[in-house]
Order: structure tokens, then sequence, then C-alpha cells
């Protein structure tokens, strides 16, 4: 990576949970087109963090610039509408509903359509119906759930879950895509295509990715830089290489692999 202009800036952030310190005074900036890790045990704060950049909490303290434009508690929507999209630690998908339905609904924000033309079906509301399902249906095939389109998400095992939940992310077409543990539950075949996988969305969408993993081998093959958390501080930041042999890092985290 070269010279890229930076997207994000997470500056002094800092998430209290009454006594305790889940995020503690965090800054780092991202590239664009960067893939940068996060990881750290769990309890580190990672999932935090992601709650305060995608706006689900507001911080405590600190700034979020997104594109030189601040963020800082903004509801999620609006964040969402910049470009911010993101998957779950904890899968959120409509079970009931079918991959493609979890799909299209996300769309919904590029949509015109408001409630007096859908409930009179005019054809404006018929004709971004048709192109959300298109474009949904390109989506499935990208991640590689075309055939079971019609099936109904709780059916899906973790690892098409978190395929699904990627796909509903990219339907928001966003410029900055976080991924909350996205290997979870897969097996090593599917981390391993994951890890492609992230690569060529990236390409594709001009994408930068922020990724939480517990992986480490997926994590330092395929980040360009890394950010270590433990405790709510952030205890490393460099390339995979660096962050590897840095002894903090080693006995916070790595070391107990
Ligand atoms: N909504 C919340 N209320 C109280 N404590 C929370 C809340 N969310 C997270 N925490 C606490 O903050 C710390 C960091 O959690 P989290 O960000 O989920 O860690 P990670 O994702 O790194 O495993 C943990 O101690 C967790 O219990
Ligand atoms: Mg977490």
């Amino acid at each position: 990576m070269s010279e890229s202009a930076t997207v994000l800036e997470v500056r002094a952030m800092t998430r209290r949970f009454g006594g305790l310190v889940a995020v503690n005074n965090v800054s780092f900036n991202v590239a664009q087109g960067e893939i940068f890790g996060l990881i750290g045990p769990n309890g580190a704060g990672k999932t935090t963090l992601f709650n305060l950049i995608t706006g689900l909490i507001p911080p405590s303290d600190g700034k979020l610039l997104y594109l030189g434009e601040d963020l800082t508690n903004r509801p999620p929507y609006k964040i969402a509408a910049r470009g911010i999209a993101r998957t779950f630690q904890n899968i959120r998908l409509f079970g009931e509903l079918s991959a493609l339905r979890n799909v299209m609904i996300a769309q919904h924000i590029h949509t015109r359509s408001n409630v007096l033309t859908g409930v009179f079906g005019l054809p404006r509301a018929r004709r971004e119906e048709a192109i959300s399902r298109r474009k949904s249906i390109e989506l499935l095939d990208l991640v590689g759930l075309l055939d079971r389109a019609d099936e109904k998400a709780i059916n899906f095992s973790y690892g098409d879950q978190r395929r699904l939940e990627i796909a509903r992310a990219l339907a928001l077409e966003p410029s900055l895509l976080l991924l909350d543990e996205p290997a979870a539950g897969m097996n090593s075949n599917e981390k391993h295509e994951l890890s492609e996988f992230i690569r060529r969305i990236r390409e594709r969408f001009n994408l930068t990715v922020l990724l939480i993993e517990h992986h480490v081998p997926l994590v330092m093959g395929l980040c360009d830089r890394i950010a270590v958390l433990h405790f709510g501080q952030m205890i490393a930041l460099g390339d995979p290489a660096n962050v590897r042999n840095d002894p903090a890092v080693i006995e916070a985290y790595l070391g107990d692999e």
C-alpha cells in the first residue's frame, strides 16, 4: 500500500460501560483500499469499537471521521448512508425470510419508493423492486448462494449465514466494510476461500475493509496492517510481520495460541 488517502480516522475513542473501559483512548487511521485487521483476546473491545464506528453506541469520548466528515454521534442509518456497512459477530439475519429477501431488504436504503408508492403499486416501485431483485441475485451469486436464494436463512449453516450477511452488507453499496469474525463457524477450507473472497470483493467494489478475526493465519495472510487491542487499549499497530513479533502482543495474545 503506498500513499493512499486516509478514509477513516478513529481519534482518541473511549467507551465506558459503568466502571469498565471497554475501549480506552484508541486512535488509528485506515487508508483507502486497505484490509485492516483488528485482533485481541475475547473482551478486548473489538466489537465495541465496531459498534462505535457504526454508530450503534455513542462514544464516551473521542471522534470519528470518515472521508474528512465528522460522524461522531450520528445515528446508525446516517453512518450506513455514508457508505459504512458491517456484519455482526452474532449473526443478525431474518431467519424466516429467504436469502434473497434478506439481501433485498438491505437495499431499501437506496430505493426512493415510499409507503404510498408501495401501497398503490406505482410503476416506479415495481421498477425499483425489479432492480433490487436483480442486484440481490448478483450478490447471492457472488457469495456462492444463488442456488439457495429461496431458502429460509435459518436453514443455512453458520458459514453460509456469514456469507449471506456479507451479501447483505454489500447491498448497501458500502465503501467501508466492517466484518466481525466472518470466519467463525467456518471449516478450514471455507476460511481459506473467505480470504480469497475478501480480496476479490475489495478489488471489485473498491472497498476498504476492517476485519475482526481470531484465526491468526487468516489475519496474518490477508491484512495489510493489524491493530491489537488488549483490555480496551491498542497495544500494537503495524504490518503483520511486525505485529507477530511484538513482545507485548505475544504476551497478551499470540502466546495463548
Ligand atoms: N453493552 C454493554 N454493556 C456492558 N458491557 C459491555 C457491553 N458491550 C460490551 N461490554 C463489555 O465490554 C468489553 C469488550 O467487549 P467486546 O467489545 O464485545 O469485546 P471483543 O469483541 O473484543 O470480544 C467486555 O468486557 C464486555 O463484557
Ligand atoms: Mg467481539
